[in-house]
């Protein structure tokens, strides 16, 4: 199977972002991630009442592919807010991604519309790890 591409990965954080759940922040998050064999999982952000238990979209995506029996290495995620440019995977979730790779493109999409790569190696460097 070809892989997606960046933009193609972006669109589907887009279409994530749709059915995020975000009726206190108001602020929705799409992400795609890609695993080496070509697999994608889409995730949102799915908030709370009690606003600490609140989920990230970026570990969402990531928990949806374990759960549906992914073993493989993260080799990208693609993030995407219709609230913003530029949505930065917070704390948590680079340490979520660094999990599953130690190299894995983080894809962005700037104010121009143009794609922005970083490695989470960059966004999170000497991450902890066990
Ligand atoms: N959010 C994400 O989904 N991913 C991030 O990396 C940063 C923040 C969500 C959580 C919350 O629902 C909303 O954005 C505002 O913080």
């Amino acid at each position: 199977m070809e892989n997606l591409n960046q933009n193609q990965l972006l669109q589907l954080a887009c279409e994530a972002s749709q059915n995020a759940y975000a009726p206190y922040s108001k602020f929705k998050v799409g992400a795609c991630v890609l695993y080496e064999d070509g697999n994608v999982y889409k995730g949102c952000n799915v908030e709370n009442a009690s606003y600490g238990l609140t989920l990230c979209a970026e570990r969402n995506a990531v928990s949806s592919a374990i759960a549906n029996g992914q073993k493989g290495k993260i080799k990208a995620v693609a993030i995407y807010s219709p609230n913003a440019n530029l949505c930065y995977p917070c704390g948590a979730c680079r340490q979520w991604i660094a999990e599953f790779s130690n190299d894995a493109i983080i894809i962005l999409e700037s104010p121009e519309k143009e794609v922005v790569t970083y490695t989470i190696s960059e966004l999170l460097p000497y991450s902890f790890e066990l």
